[in-house]
């Protein structure tokens, strides 16, 4: 599977998302973090921006719902001009219908995971999704720690995707930079999402750079 970097634009600056996007040319999406104050004790944007940073982006957009009531929200935001929409398995009532319902609506889908919750039970059921997102912290902020100790659960999921031969992308978000993609990349994981490491960085899309070819090694 190839190498995607996704940088997440909670580290950019919230008033210059254009210019900012601009600087991010060489990833393949930008990681757009959609929080409620519900789901996660922090709050972002909603469809309104969302839509916009659709019209002006010159990469595809992957959304990250930290929202409460997805099953509600998500397919809207599927509209919305994105490539693809995760939202979280702890918030959603019906996930298999919803996965349905975004894919319908022409976007891929995507299936988060907090750091406690098991992936066992979606193992057989990868064909309903495009991605698996392995969350590397708790969802709600940016510049935490890698947790190391989600590796197995990344393996988990790059092993049953290739067993069951699905083409699932295995996504891993929250303290990815130089130090830690290859680690995650040795696991399993294929797509990275990176906010502090890359948009705190002097030249953005050099480090993107960088982490790609961390990645492949
Ligand atoms: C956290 C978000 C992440 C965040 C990652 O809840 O889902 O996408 O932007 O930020 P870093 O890369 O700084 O850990
Ligand atoms: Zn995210």
């Amino acid at each position: 599977m190839s190498i995607r970097i996704h940088p997440s634009i909670l580290a950019a600056d919230f008033a210059n998302f254009e210019s900012e996007l601009r600087r991010i040319s060489r990833a393949d999406s930008a990681h757009v973090d959609v929080m409620d104050n519900h789901f996660v004790p922090n709050l972002t944007f909603g469809l309104p921006v969302v839509e916009r940073l659709a019209e002006v982006s010159p990469v595809p957009l992957d959304l990250h719902l930290m929202i409460d009531d997805p099953d509600r929200w998500a397919p809207d935001y599927a509209t919305a001009g994105a490539d693809s929409v995760t939202f979280h398995v702890e918030a959603a009532r019906e996930p298999v219908t919803l996965a349905r319902a975004i894919r319908a609506k022409g976007a891929k889908v995507g299936l988060a995971l907090k750091p406690g919750t098991p992936v066992e039970p979606w193992l057989d059921r990868l064909d309903e999704f495009d991605m698996i997102l392995v969350m590397t912290v708790e969802p709600g902020f940016g510049g935490q720690e890698f947790m190391h100790d989600m590796m197995p659960k990344v393996r988990l999921v790059a092993d049953a995707a290739k067993t069951g031969g699905h083409p699932t992308r295995v996504q891993v978000d929250g303290g990815v930079g130089p130090a830690t993609i290859g680690e995650a990349a040795r696991n399993g994981a294929d797509t990275f999402v990176a906010g502090s490491s890359v948009f705190r960085s002097p030249d953005p899309d050099a480090t993107i750079h960088e982490l790609r070819r961390l990645a492949e090694k």
